[in-house]
């Protein structure tokens, strides 16, 4: 029996398994999140804060609501009830050890005029600076060099916080000492390394308002919520994003097979564009 036809237990909001699907459907064309039906109390907790918020007896009251005219307003709030941003500084470090020697020494080292990196899902913004901290480490004349990173989220909620650049003892923990010791002061992430970053709102599945190319791209742990058939021509726009030869990251548990041709496997979840 699967979990979104169990009898349920007495909840606070009323809510059946036509209201997960229809929430499902409008996650799922919204944001291409696909919520199986073991996220039916997920969605519960998360859809229930917002019928707190907005005054409304029970999820299929939301559900009319997204179904209406006024729900235009009250999409971004479902967009950011719905996203998983488990994120932390250093994640994965396979990835920053690959990045600084296959693109930052290299830029070091050449008189390229640009370096531009996307980190794209980039949930509080703590692969963002992660890849600013290697970036300044890697390349001590920065400040006269052409370096940004651009990264973007759908969520804004997690923007607003990347954006304060503020964090938690526990999660300072994760960036290396040297690093914390150079780039980080009071829990907050310095001017310096803040300003290598702008963040941006961008939904993956819309256009994208910018025309690289990148020499790298992160795009780790978001696709993970993604079906086939959004990954596929996803890849591809990131393939045409990406300076031929340039590096795509993805997340631990994620891989290309049989979603695109245009990326050759380099290194641990590590892919380079083919051109
Ligand atoms: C689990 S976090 C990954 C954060 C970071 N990349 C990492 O690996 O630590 C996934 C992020 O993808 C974002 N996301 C999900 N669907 C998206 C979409 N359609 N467009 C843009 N971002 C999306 C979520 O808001 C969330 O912050």
């Amino acid at each position: 029996m699967s979990q979104a036809s169990q009898p349920r237990i007495e909840r606070e909001f009323a809510f059946n398994a036509q209201d997960f699907e229809f929430l499902s459907n409008l996650a799922y064309m919204r944001t291409g999140i696909v919520l199986k039906d073991h996220k039916f109390d997920m969605v519960y907790a998360r859809i229930a804060r917002r019928c707190r918020a907005l005054g409304l007896a029970t999820i299929r009251d939301y559900c009319a609501l997204m179904a209406s005219d006024e729900g235009h307003a009250e999409l971004g709030n479902l967009v950011n009830a719905i996203t998983t941003n488990l994120t932390s500084f250093f994640r994965e470090p396979h990835h920053f050890d690959h990045l600084r020697a296959h693109v930052f020494e290299p830029f070091h080292r050449q008189s390229s005029p640009r370096l531009r990196i996307w980190s794209a899902g980039c949930s509080a913004g703590a692969e963002a600076y992660s890849i600013a901290m290697t970036m300044q480490d890697t390349i001590p004349d920065i400040a006269k060099r052409d370096c940004k990173i651009l990264a973007t989220d759908i969520d804004t909620g997690m923007l607003e916080k990347a954006k304060r650049a503020e964090y938690s003892a526990e999660w300072i923990e994760k960036i290396p000492q040297a690093l914390r010791q150079k780039y980080v002061s009071q829990n907050r992430i310095n001017e310096a390394t803040r300003a290598l970053v702008t963040f941006k709102q961008l939904n993956l599945l819309e256009g994208w308002p910018f025309k690289g190319p990148f020499d790298a791209i992160f795009c780790r742990n978001v696709v993970i919520y993604f079906d086939k058939q959004t990954q596929i021509p996803l890849f591809d726009r990131f393939a045409q994003m990406l300076k031929p030869n340039g590096y795509l990251y993805i997340g631990h548990s994620e891989s290309l097979h049989n979603v695109s041709t245009r990326f050759t496997l380099v290194d641990k979840t590590t892919y380079q564009q083919v051109s």
